[in-house]
């Protein structure tokens, strides 16, 4: 068969192994970056759809206007104004079927064959594989704890001119590093952009997941020329199975965005929207948030001090503060791919660093999610990946 062009980046296929790792029952996997099915409220969530559908009745089970239920549509317009100062008119968001149908139409609108796309270095493997798909050529900035280098982003831009046409940034506890952009960064790099013509998407799906009370502003925040697309989503906060999350832009960009989502699936799950909407109004969703980060702060620290203990004093790691995942660093020199081949056969997993690298790669690096294993598959999963590592660093 003759597969499209567009497909050609093929070869890495981390993120689908991961995904059909995780099925299988006698791993410890560290590598998808699921949330934990155990905070999922299922009786919350039964209440709701059975109130739905006796108040909603058939429209419940019709398709939805494309640009989604507008109750819904407000609740998260309310919701990203108290909780973050952001400003969106109703006809500013849309509902997507998952963020990353956001993603995807992102690349549809802004991306032909040939141009730039600009990246974090590491950065979202989903991101990266969505917009390649549009045979786009990714260029990665180098990263510091503060967030991307705007000196690097600023020689990147000269040397590519008008080729660059999307900047893709995770700020929050970020897949997969789980670094945070500094506030002082997000203002530096939102002053520094404004001076472009260039799309910037803001993909938000770890925002609400800090450890700590603060809350950091999104980029949009920042944004006083409409340049910011902000998209976020139920996935790591709720469930991903309801496939729920949204997308905003300013009104001359969403009307574009609107055309492509009815072209990509008409409208998005009505019933699972309506449930969404119902569910918020009758229950405390920040409570919920609330108690999922304290579950995943207990994780991170059982995850953290199994490092600590185990793992040889060369590996290193910054506490994330947020967000479902820890970056380790070995050794220069050392590769994460020899050390996954021998976890494996442990029936350990995890994902190499270099799969999140959108060009230039570094081998010595791994992605550990500490979200979706109970303590004691951590400990057992960290003490056998910690010998493993040992022994790979001393032969
Ligand atoms: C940074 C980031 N963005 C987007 C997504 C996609 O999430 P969803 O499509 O479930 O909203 C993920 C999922 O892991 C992610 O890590």
């Amino acid at each position: 068969m003759d597969y499209a062009k567009r497909l050609s980046w093929l070869e890495d296929q981390s993120l689908l192994k991961a995904f059909q790792l995780a099925e299988t029952e006698d791993m410890i996997s560290f590598s998808a970056g699921f949330p934990s099915s155990e905070t999922y409220p299922l009786d919350a969530v039964k209440e709701s759809m059975a109130r739905v559908i006796e108040n909603q009745g058939e429209a419940a089970l019709s398709y939805c206007s494309t640009s989604g239920y507008s109750k819904l549509r407000q609740i998260l317009i309310k919701r990203m104004a108290d909780k973050f100062g952001l400003d969106y008119a109703l006809d500013e968001i849309i509902i997507t079927s998952g963020s990353q149908q956001g993603l995807d139409m992102s690349g549809m609108l802004f991306v032909n064959e040939g141009d730039v796309v600009i990246f974090e270095e590491p950065s979202y493997l989903g991101a990266v594989n969505a917009l390649r798909a549009y045979q786009a050529e990714l260029v990665s900035v180098p990263t510091d704890r503060e967030g991307m280098e705007i000196p690097a982003l600023r020689d990147i831009l000269e040397r590519y001119g008008k080729r660059v046409k999307m900047i893709y940034v995770n700020p929050d506890f970020q897949n997969p590093t789980g670094r945070s952009w500094s506030d002082e960064r997000r203002k530096e790099f939102m002053e520094f952009i404004k001076g472009y013509e260039i799309p910037v998407l803001e993909d938000a799906a770890y925002g609400e997941l800090s450890f700590d009370k603060e809350r950091q502003k999104p980029l949009a925040y920042y944004d006083k020329k409409g340049q910011v697309v902000y998209i976020g989503t139920f996935s790591k906060i709720f469930c991903p199975g309801l496939r729920v999350a949204w997308l905003c832009a300013r009104r001359d960009i969403m009307e574009k965005y609107l055309v492509l989502k009815n072209a990509a699936d008409l409208s998005s799950s009505t019933i699972a929207q309506m449930q969404m909407a119902d569910y918020m109004e009758h229950n405390d969703l920040d409570g919920h948030i609330k108690s999922i980060c304290a579950l995943y702060k207990h994780r991170r620290d059982v995850m953290a001090g199994m490092i600590d203990s185990e793992f040889p004093k060369e590996v290193k790691y910054v506490l994330p503060k947020g967000g479902l995942f820890i970056w380790l660093e070995l050794p220069e020199g050392k590769d994460a791919a020899e050390l996954l081949v021998r976890a494996a056969q442990k029936k350990v997993a995890f994902i190499t660093g270099a799969s999140f690298y959108p060009s230039a790669k570094k081998n010595n690096e791994l992605r550990l999610n500490f979200s979706n294993m109970s303590d004691e598959k951590t400990e057992r999963g960290m003490k056998i990946l910690g010998a493993i590592t040992k022994e790979y660093l001393n032969g």
